[in-house]
């Protein structure tokens, strides 16, 4: 898998892709990152990225010039790269985004932008998805694009070891975590739940599984609307709707 990222600030990435489990995917040679300077794509002498929007208004706007010559240099093949373009205006990033992006087989290119705005000709006549990682507004699309790098690298087959990746496949597929504890057994008074110590490995998973539905009820219930519940999920469902009472 090859990311491209477009930002005129590249020295944001470095401390973070050089730390932990995509540090070591870059090693593997699973994933490859490139960080390309916008600047490098402008013509003149200031090497210019954003001017005056029209229309007037507060705040710059980031030209469309620098983006196209970037990407079309870089990789001028278009059926060999899929742009997004990230903006707290575009379709809202998730899991399921995630899971299609990690089997992508061309190029991903993010374009990132800072200021008040990339001109829309931009999405129009370059980006293939304008892509937004929460309804809150962040300076710049750097952060959400190593979000979204982050979460469609952990998905890449042979990233992750075997046993966790099964997990995130099916166990808790699109409802939240269940809870977690280690070592010690009782901390501060707070003591571990006793079907965690029972070692009856099918209880524990059941007990897990309840627990995971009874923070999504709780926490997130739309959730829940959107997977297919099996009998045994409407049976603990049932359980805790009784225990509530
Ligand atoms: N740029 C600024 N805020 C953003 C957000 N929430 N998602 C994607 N890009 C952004």
């Amino acid at each position: 898998m090859i990311f491209d990222i477009i930002t005129i600030f590249p020295g944001i990435f470095y401390a973070y892709l050089n730390e932990g489990i995509i540090k070591r995917a870059l090693q593997k040679e699973l994933i490859k990152i490139k960080v390309h300077n916008l600047r490098d794509y402008t013509k003149d002498r200031h090497r210019t990225v954003d001017d005056y929007p029209y229309g007037g208004g507060s705040g710059m706007v980031m030209k469309p010039e620098p983006f196209f010559d970037a990407v079309e240099t870089i990789c001028p093949d278009r059926t060999e790269r899929r742009i997004l373009m990230l903006s707290p205006a575009g379709k809202k990033f998730d899991q399921e985004i995630a899971a299609e992006l990690s089997r992508e087989k061309r190029r991903i290119f993010f374009l990132c932008g800072r200021y008040e705005a990339i001109d829309e000709r931009v999405k129009i006549g370059l980006a293939d998805d304008e892509v937004s990682i929460g309804d809150y507004v962040l300076t710049g699309g750097e952060l959400p694009a190593l979000v979204i790098i982050d979460a469609v690298t952990r998905l890449i087959p042979d990233v992750l070891g075997d046993e966790h990746s099964a997990e995130i496949e099916s166990f808790s597929w699109g409802i939240l975590d269940f809870p977690h504890y280690t070592r010690p057994s009782v901390f501060r008074d707070m003591a571990v739940p006793e079907m965690l110590i029972s070692g009856n490995h099918k209880e524990i998973q059941r007990w897990r599984r309840k627990e995971a539905i009874r923070r999504t009820l709780k926490r997130r219930p739309e959730l829940l609307k959107k997977i297919r519940l099996t009998d045994e999920d409407c049976k603990l469902i049932d359980e805790i709707r009784e225990e509530s009472q």
